[in-house]
């Protein structure tokens, strides 16, 4: 994704533009010292822990964590794509987000045009029918929606008939192929075509930016399909959108949690009910893309699924999907309605309170791993206790890094009576067997940070990029020894060959990398080191001298006891490293 707008435009859009300008005008921020604070908008506190520095184009809280650029925080604060994130920030500044105009992505981007105006008109004549339609509207009476929510939900009637679309929209060879890849219009054999959506309520499926991107439609009365989908195509990926969320966003404007439910009508009802926080999987199992995308909407999610096997079937696929996402501060719970009952029939039964009681006293993702896993296993006997360990840590290994991991695992070895350690053991153990399979060709060494000298000196360096320009890393650091120094050695290189990146711009560089995630930590570290500003300069050149003079140690160490001859210029160099 990131390929399309060229690199140099987003470092010198990140440099050109202040973050705390860029907050500021979202969340009121007080001086206070050299940085700037306010109570944080991404968890609830009383006391400011949220940080915003001005020389370091960094945001960072004290509570939840939540950390980074300026990219970051619109992504996060306004609930906004990467790119969109980028087209924000472009638009403050007033200037034009440009494309790289070769290679097809850029190609594919102009295609896509034809299909949302085509899918917006269509959109916009179903909701003209729906006013005509005295038995679409009875219908929808019947289900309890007023025309408000209709209107909200932007839903539609398809009139009977096979030429409803083709007749109004098709009426050039552009039109028809944008109708007929958007499966609007199906094509059949012998270059006759026929419309998809007959006699069926439409509702319009939205992606982020409120573009329609497909329909689904339900039938009138009994008949087979119940409800007919867009076909996937350039615009519409069932497994990325969901239905309801641009809708949420737009009725609220801090979400505290989403529900996720099966069907169309459950969002719509729920709405109807003045629940406005619920979204939909378009018919399919909700994928870990679903999860994450909305756990970047809010911070809480309520699965809710019919209280039968095929919805606790689901309910399960969605929490292994979710343990794979799920990161501190973030909540994950299942709602199981009785028997027979789905979203709809409940809230319109029960109505908005009693519905919202029954989505606060969700069970919780903990509660329902381990009941269901001890409901498989007689724990009474060891046999049964090492089965639902097994069980347990293969979920368990696919997490991140957590504090809400080590708290299932504690809550695993109370279970089974197995030491947390020894747990913990294995669960490692496994995942770096997965890890080592996964990455058989790649070096290990140098890739990962450990070492405290390491983390310090390539900390400094990410809050103060200009410091590659006054003390070049020596060039064994490329392949050294020394966990760590390879990436030092890149991030040097990084710096020389684009000299102008502000700290937050280089930050940047490296999301979506495997170094993302170390570097976020690094970026924001607080060390007496980086902290002692006025010698920065000299406590870094320090620093590379002596990991230099440790990597070297160690690597003639290594040579000598391992009876490796040393080359002539190595003898020279291990000369004078003795003699320092
Ligand atoms: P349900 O059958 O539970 O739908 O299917 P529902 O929302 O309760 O329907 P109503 O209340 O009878 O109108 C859940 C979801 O599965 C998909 C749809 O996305 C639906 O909303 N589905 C279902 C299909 O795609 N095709 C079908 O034939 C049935
Ligand atoms: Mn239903």
């Amino acid at each position: 994704m990131a390929g399309r707008i060229p690199q140099n435009f987003i470092d010198d859009l990140i440099g050109r533009s202040d973050i705390v300008e860029v907050i500021n005008s979202r969340v009121s921020l007080k001086r206070k010292g050299k940085e700037f604070s306010a109570c944080c908008p991404f968890h609830n506190e009383k006391t400011p822990s949220f940080t915003v520095s001005e020389a370091k184009q960094f945001y960072y809280c004290f509570g939840c964590h939540a950390k980074g650029n300026v990219i970051g925080f619109l992504m996060d604060y306004e609930h906004l794509s990467y790119i969109d994130a980028i087209e924000s920030l472009a638009a403050d500044a007033h200037v034009d987000v440009p494309h790289e105009d070769s290679g097809f992505t850029n190609k594919n981007q102009e295609d896509k045009q034809p299909y949302y105006n085509i899918l917006k008109q269509a959109s916009e004549l179903f909701q003209q029918e729906l006013k005509t339609s005295e038995r679409a509207i009875e219908y929808l009476k019947q289900r309890g929606l007023s025309g408000e929510i209709a209107k909200q939900f932007k839903i539609g009637y398809a009139p009977d008939g096979w030429s409803f679309l083709s007749d109004r929209l098709g009426t050039s060879n552009e039109n028809l192929n944008s109708l007929i890849k958007t499966g609007l219009v199906v094509n059949k054999e012998n270059d006759k075509t026929y419309d998809r959506f007959r006699d069926r309520i439409i509702f319009p499926i939205t992606d982020q930016r409120g573009r329609i991107i497909g329909f689904g439609g339900r039938i009138l009365d009994k008949g087979e399909p119940k409800y007919l989908n867009s076909p996937e195509n350039a615009v519409f990926h069932k497994g990325y959108e969901l239905y309801g969320l641009y809708e949420t966003k737009q009725a609220l404007r801090q979400i505290d949690r989403i529900i996720v439910v099966e069907g169309y009508m459950d969002v719509v009802a729920l709405a109807q009910s003045d629940i406005n926080y619920a979204v939909a999987s378009l018919g399919t199992a909700t994928t870990t893309d679903q999860i994450q995308k909305t756990f970047r909407t809010t911070h809480e999610i309520v699965f809710c699924y019919d209280g039968d096997n095929a919805g606790k079937k689901a309910a399960w696929r969605a929490l292994e999907n979710t343990l794979t996402v799920i990161r501190d501060g973030m909540i994950a719970k299942f709602l199981f309605l009785p028997e027979k009952e789905d979203p709809d029939t409940m809230v319109r039964k029960e109505g908005k309170e009693a519905f919202e009681r029954r989505i606060i006293n969700a069970t919780t993702l903990s509660d329902f791993l381990f009941d269901k896993l001890k409901s498989e296993v007689d724990l009474a006997t060891n046999e049964g206790k090492a089965q639902l360990a097994n069980k347990a840590n293969k979920l368990i290994q696919k997490m991140h890094n957590s504090l809400f991991k080590d708290l299932l695992i504690e809550e695993l070895s109370t279970l089974v009576g197995l030491s947390q350690q020894h747990l913990e053991s294995k669960i490692s153990s496994a995942s770096q067997e997965k890890r080592k399979h996964a990455q058989t060709t790649k070096p290990i060494r140098g890739q990962q940070v450990q070492n405290n000298k390491t983390r310090i000196a390539i900390a400094l360096l990410l809050q103060n990029p200009d410091l590659a320009n006054q003390h070049k890393v020596p060039d064994t650091f490329q392949d050294a020894f020394t966990k760590g120094l390879p990436l030092l050695y890149e991030l040097q290189k990084t710096i020389e060959t684009n000299t102008q990146l502000t700290a937050a711009a280089l930050l940047e560089r490296f999301r979506d990398s495997e170094h993302e995630k170390a570097f976020n930590i690094l970026s924001v570290l607080q060390t007496p080191e980086t902290e002692n500003t006025d010698n920065i300069n000299e406590v870094y050149k320090n620093l590379i001298e002596r990991l230099h003079y440790e990597d070297r140690d160690e690597y003639f160490s290594h040579k000598l006891e391992n009876n490796v001859s040393l080359t002539a210029e190595e003898k020279k160099e291990y000369l004078a490293h003795c003699m320092k």
